[in-house]
């Protein structure tokens, strides 16, 4: 396994992170565990933003909270001056509540509700990202009725395609998201909103996926969009003030995985942005990476529970979480490391394979890895877990979602609590016609409590 940002091994042969041994983590706060490392984190952050400041152009940073969203981590984004993009109610509420400034924060998503739309206006966010005719609609009724106006940039579908490594060009774009420029619906959109009183727009946002690991299709999308800017500048005589260019920067999950450094990405980004707008004045540029920041801070720490040999096949290791914390292996075939944080110095000699404890054939988290000998308690870390891990886990089989701490220089503070079983029927409701005449609600009372 890599180790990455404070990753170390320390004397006693254990896994450290952020100065923390993550032996001694597992057992105060228990497994599964997700560890975050507010150092790399912040760095990750700093790299963007210096990357972005070198490329000369005024070039802001935003965090895609989608990726892994906190109330300490908008407190962490809000200190390293990053902006904020949310997709929902529940993100928004996240960001507001942690005190992470509305002026700079703006709502995505491709259907949001009245309610959230309502929900922005009032807390004052720097803009919405408006997806399709239906939203235009919305916002600019529910601006209007609330005597405001609703500044937006308008999600371009442009046609470009990423495939992690490899492009594919689309002539007519098949996705759910964004106004498809190859059919002329961003003119449209265009026309419609600069005719309203209740909309304003201030330019363009285009996302060609996730996980991209160079440039080239960065550098397509640029092209196209930089030549709908010039039209829309000679047709309706408008000047673009932002030109948001997505996120989708790629980390490295295992060996397989290739991703150019954020310094040089952003720096070809730059130069691309220059030579594609020439002589036209270049629009404030936005970026909002989610994955290359919290990516390669997160680390899941995992206790094994039974081994089970299939002679000749496979010996499955099972662990005491899965697909419900994290979900990624079942959902896209995403590759993991790992390694035994309680006997990292020891040498591997067998090949393994790490089950969750879902029960679904599915729910593996790593085929064929390299360990030492595993045997029932030890601790299984796996990298790279910060992004889409936590913010996708579920309760399925009802299992309690794993506590989040953050770690740095040998602090350990839990940012986010681990689930109990009280809180899995927390908002459960028996109706009266199913409650038990006896009195009883429920058998909990008479056990005792129980801990997760
Ligand atoms: N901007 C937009 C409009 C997006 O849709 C996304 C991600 C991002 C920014 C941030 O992308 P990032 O820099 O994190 O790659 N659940 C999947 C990833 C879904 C990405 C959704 N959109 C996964 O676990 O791989």
């Amino acid at each position: 396994m890599k180790l990455n940002g404070t990753s170390r091994i320390n004397e006693r042969g254990h896994l450290e992170i952020g100065g923390c041994d993550t032996v001694e983590l597992a057992r105060r706060y228990g497994t599964p565990l997700y560890v975050m490392d507010e150092t790399l984190i912040r760095e990750n952050m700093r790299t963007f933003v210096r990357a972005a400041r070198e490329t000369g152009l005024r070039f802001k940073v935003a965090y895609a909270s989608k990726a892994f969203n906190t109330m300490a981590i908008c407190r962490i984004a809000d200190e390293e001056g990053l902006m904020l993009d949310v997709v929902s109610g529940g993100e928004l509420h996240t960001a507001l509540a942690a005190g992470f400034p509305p002026e700079r924060i703006y709502f995505h998503g491709n259907n949001k509700s009245p309610a959230e739309i309502e929900m922005g206006l009032d807390a004052g966010i720097r803009l919405f990202i408006a997806d399709n005719f239906t939203e235009l609609d919305l916002l600019e009724a529910v601006a209007a009725a609330r005597g405001m106006k609703a500044r937006i940039l308008l999600r371009v579908s442009p046609g470009v395609e990423a495939h992690t490594h490899a492009y594919i060009q689309t002539g007519q774009e098949d996705s759910k998201f964004g106004f498809d420029l190859g059919s002329g619906q961003v003119h449209q959109a265009v026309e419609k909103v600069l005719k309203s009183s209740a909309i304003e727009l201030e330019g363009f946002h285009c996302h060609i996926g996730s996980q991209i690991f160079g440039t080239e299709a960065f550098e397509l999308a640029i092209e196209k969009m930089a030549a709908l800017i010039r039209d829309c500048r000679r047709t309706f005589g408008f000047e673009t003030r932002i030109f948001n260019i997505g996120g989708g920067f790629g980390i490295r999950y295992d060996e397989e995985d290739t991703p150019r450094p954020v310094q040089s990405l952003i720096a070809g980004i730059g130069q691309a942005v220059k030579e594609a707008f020439g002589d036209m004045p270049v629009p404030e540029i936005w970026t909002e990476p989610g994955r290359a920041i919290v990516g390669e801070a997160g680390t899941t720490l995992y206790t094994v529970g039974t081994v089970k040999v299939v002679p000749g096949i496979r010996k499955y290791v099972s662990v005491d979480g899965g697909m419900s914390d994290n979900p990624r292996p079942a959902l896209y075939q995403a590759k993991y490391e790992g390694m035994l944080a309680n006997r990292a110095l020891e040498e591997p000699e067998e090949t393994v394979s790490i089950a969750g404890k879902c029960c679904e054939t599915g729910d593996m988290l790593i085929w064929d890895i390299r360990l030492p000998g595993v045997r029932q308690g030890d601790i299984l870390a796996i990298s790279c877990t910060g992004a889409y891990n936590y913010s996708m886990a579920s309760n399925y089989n009802r299992l309690p979602r794993p506590a989040v701490v953050l770690v740095r220089d040998g602090e350990a503070d839990v940012v986010v609590r681990r689930e109990t079983y009280d809180d899995l029927i927390r908002l459960d409701v028996i109706p009266e016609r199913l409650r038990k005449k006896d009195g009883r609600e429920t058998g909990v009372e008479a056990i005792g409590p129980f801990r997760a």
